[in-house]
C-alpha cells in the first residue's frame, strides 16, 4: 500500500497520548450514529472488545509497510467478520466513526492531511478485509 506511514504513525501516538484508550469513544460515535450496529456486538465484553479493537489499530499501523502481513492478516480478519453478521455496507460506518474518533481526540493536531491519510489507509484496509470475507 503506498500510504503515508509515517503520517499514520505519528498521528495515531499523538492521539494515543492525549487519550490511551481510544475506543470506547469510538463505540459511544458508533452506537449513536449507527444505533443498529449494537445488537451484532456482545461475543465479548465491551472492554474486551474495546482492547481487541485498540490492538488492531495499532497492529495495522505497525505493519502499515509490510504488505505481506497485511494481507494475510486482513484477509482473515475479514473472514472472521463474515460470522459476525457483518454487511460490506457497514464498513463505511466504522470508517467514518473511527476517523470522527481520532479528529475529536487530536482536536487542533488534526490537518486535513492527516484525514486524507486516514481515509486511503482505511479504505486500503477495508478492501483487503473484503477480499477476506469474499472467498
Ligand atoms: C477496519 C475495520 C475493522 C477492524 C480493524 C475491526 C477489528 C475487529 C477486531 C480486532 C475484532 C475482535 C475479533 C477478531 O479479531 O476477529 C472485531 C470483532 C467484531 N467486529 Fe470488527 N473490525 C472492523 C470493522 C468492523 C465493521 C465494519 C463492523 C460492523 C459494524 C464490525 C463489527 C464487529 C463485530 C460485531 C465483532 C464481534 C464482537 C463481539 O461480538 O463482541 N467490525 N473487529
Amino acid at each position: 500500500m503506498a500510504l503515508n506511514a509515517e503520517l499514520l504513525r505519528t498521528s495515531l501516538a499523538l492521539v494515543v497520548e492525549k487519550q490511551p484508550e481510544i475506543t470506547p469513544r469510538f463505540y459511544e460515535i458508533l452506537f449513536d450514529r449507527y444505533p443498529q450496529a449494537r445488537p451484532l456486538f456482545g461475543r465479548n465484553s465491551a472492554q474486551t472488545q474495546q482492547r481487541m479493537l485498540q490492538d488492531a489499530i495499532v497492529a495495522v499501523v505497525d505493519h502499515v509497510e509490510d504488505a505481506a502481513w497485511l494481507k494475510e492478516q486482513l484477509h482473515a480478519m475479514g473472514a472472521r467478520h463474515k460470522g459476525y453478521q457483518v454487511a460490506p455496507e457497514m464498513f463505511p460506518w466504522v470508517g467514518e466513526c473511527l476517523l470522527a474518533t481520532l479528529a475529536e481526540i487530536a482536536g487542533e493536531s488534526w490537518t486535513p492531511e492527516i484525514e486524507a491519510a486516514w481515509k486511503d489507509a482505511y479504505g486500503a484496509i477495508t478492501g483487503l478485509m473484503l477480499e477476506g470475507y469474499r472467498s
